[in-house]
């Protein structure tokens, strides 16, 4: 039975209003789909950017308007990971339903371009520092070469960063130099000159890694993703950069297909006055990780210790390799509620970034933070880096695993800041085995004279510090933890104690009868 047409109109028209939805019909690309495409791609598909074709004019746009409709259906794009409704973001990525049925429907009816009056300003895009000029650019000592194809690149980038006192930072700004294969970015911090060590030790700048950046960092600065906004930090509150210390720069490239080289730089913005909060960091990590080959939903958990403190979750990191699936985050306060920090359900490590809130979350003293994470080590996953798939324990390369999430923080006052970088040495320090080194029987209750000793020991071990004799290996291999066979200054402090003061005093006498060998 067919209706009278003015009838269907009535209806068709009814039902638009009633669903909010726009018909198939009427839906063109100069209406409502360039305003989309432009809002939620263009950032990455423009030309010079990272995405691989640019989504800006209707011809571009509209030669892949089912591979928009499919792609965008299954929410690979735009890429964002978190879980909607499990913690607040900021500078969320992710389109509306009704974004998703307006490019169906797009596809649908053929990708019609529509009335050219209806097209509205095509975006401008600034080129410069976003936050205005910084009060200190740090830039790639030379540019790095991208071959045109094959695998992605983490490259390690040290620059010195040329300041004559501690400062505290209250914005970063990242600047691809080639935003053509510049994925990401991420900022950390060595005072003690242990990248520096690495650096362009295959003739190349920098140094390659692959999940970690091969050191234990000192501190961080944030990171960069493409659309990622920078921001200041709130008044009072700042990132800490020791004077001496290099910045670590770790950039992920994805090869374009022509052979590409980038100049990336940092612009640093100091706070006016001293910040009286400083920004830290909890790592919530397992290295009790062994997945046997074959399976595919391989849980790991890992929880931190009760915080010893109240703090303020500003932003979370969550990091695995390529077997990860899944990772959640929960914080568990002291009265039982559980409030949910992040949730990636389809794990990318090609898509990790750090997630900063959209209100930062209060967590009261005595909160479990906890992770969940799943791993699938079978041969259906096609990130599976061996095959036929192997077991896979902790560690750095590409195929080994990790289980970390980070969050940063701040606290009322430094003192309480204090309290959380101790339960972090005290957590590293349970992570990697815990438990009670005897290297001797030196005294742990030292009297003040012998701490300041100690201290003085730790600065004057070398920064990469020393070769784990033979017979200490299975005692000491496990706080190894870039695994290069050697204790380096920042692993021996991140020890807990007792064990950190144990070593220490052993290191003491070996380097005193070392110095009288000497003349
Ligand atoms: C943050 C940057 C970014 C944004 C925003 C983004 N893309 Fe992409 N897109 C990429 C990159 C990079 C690739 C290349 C593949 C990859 O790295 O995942 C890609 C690949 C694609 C592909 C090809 C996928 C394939 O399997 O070959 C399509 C189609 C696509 N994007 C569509 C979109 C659409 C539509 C939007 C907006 C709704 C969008 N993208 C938003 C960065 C982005």
């Amino acid at each position: 039975m067919s209706l009278p047409n003015s009838i269907r109109l009535i209806l068709s028209s009814a039902l638009v209003i009633a669903c909010g939805v726009v018909r198939a019909d009427e839906v063109t690309f100069n209406k409502q789909v360039a305003p989309i495409l432009w809002k939620n791609c263009a950032s990455c598909h423009r030309p010079g950017q990272i995405g691989p074709f640019s989504l800006i004019t209707y011809k571009d746009a509209a030669k892949r308007a089912e591979f928009i409709k499919q792609i965008t259906n299954d929410r690979r794009m735009p890429p964002w990971k978190p879980e909607a409704g499990f913690g607040e973001f900021r500078d969320v990525r992710r389109l509306s339903d009704e974004d998703l049925k307006t490019l169906a429907h797009w596809a649908d009816a053929g990708a019609p371009e529509g009335n050219p009056k209806d097209l509205p300003q095509p975006p401008k895009f600034v080129d410069g520092w976003q936050l205005g000029e910084p009060d200190l650019v740090l830039k790639m000592p030379k540019p790095f070469a991208v071959y045109a194809s094959g695998r992605d690149i983490y490259r390690n980038f040290v620059i010195t960063v040329p300041v004559d006192r501690d400062r505290t930072v209250a914005a970063v700004e990242f600047r691809p130099g080639n935003r053509r294969v510049v994925h990401h970015a991420l900022l950390f911090l060595d005072a003690y000159g242990q990248a520096r060590k690495r650096d362009g030790g295959d003739g190349q700048p920098g140094y390659a890694t692959f999940g970690g950046i091969g050191i234990l960092p000192t501190g961080g600065l944030g990171g960069w993703a493409p659309g990622s906004t920078p921001r200041r930090m709130p008044e009072g509150v700042g990132m800490y950069l020791a004077k001496g210390s290099d910045l670590v720069m770790q950039v992920h490239y994805h090869p374009d297909g022509k052979p590409e080289t980038d100049l990336s730089s940092v612009g640093i913005y100091f706070t006016a006055k001293p910040a009286t909060k400083i920004v830290g960091g909890i790592a919530v990590r397992s290295r009790s990780i062994d997945i046997p080959p074959g399976e595919s939903h391989h849980v790991v958990h890992a929880q931190s210790q009760p915080l010893p403190t109240d703090v303020t979750t500003l932003a979370v990191f969550p990091h695995m390799h390529n077997l990860g699936r899944e990772m959640k985050m929960t914080a568990v306060t002291p009265d039982g509620a559980e409030l949910p920090l992040i949730w990636i359900r389809d794990w990318d490590f090609n898509w990790q970034g750090s997630y900063q809130y959209r209100q930062p979350v209060h967590l009261p003293k005595g909160t479990v933070l906890k992770v969940d994470a799943v791993y699938d080590n079978t041969a259906d996953n096609p990130k599976n880096p061996s095959s036929p798939p192997k077991r896979v324990t902790w560690g750095e390369q590409t195929t080994d695993e990790m289980c970390l999430c980070g969050v940063s923080v701040v606290t009322e006052t430094p003192a309480d800041m204090k309290k959380i970088r101790s339960m972090n040495f005290a957590q590293l320090g349970a992570v990697l085995g815990g438990g009670i080194l005897s290297l001797g029987d030196s005294k742990t209750d030292a009297g003040d004279s012998d701490k300041r000793a100690r201290d003085e020991v730790l600065r004057q071990l070398p920064a990469n510090g020393f070769a784990i004799p033979d017979a200490y290996k299975d005692k000491l291999a496990r706080f190894d933890t870039n695994n290069d066979g050697r204790l380096d200054r920042a692993e021996v402090e991140a020890m807990p104690e007792p064990s950190r003061t144990r070593v220490i005093d052993a290191i003491r006498k070996k380097l005193e009868p070392e110095k009288t060998d000497k003349p």
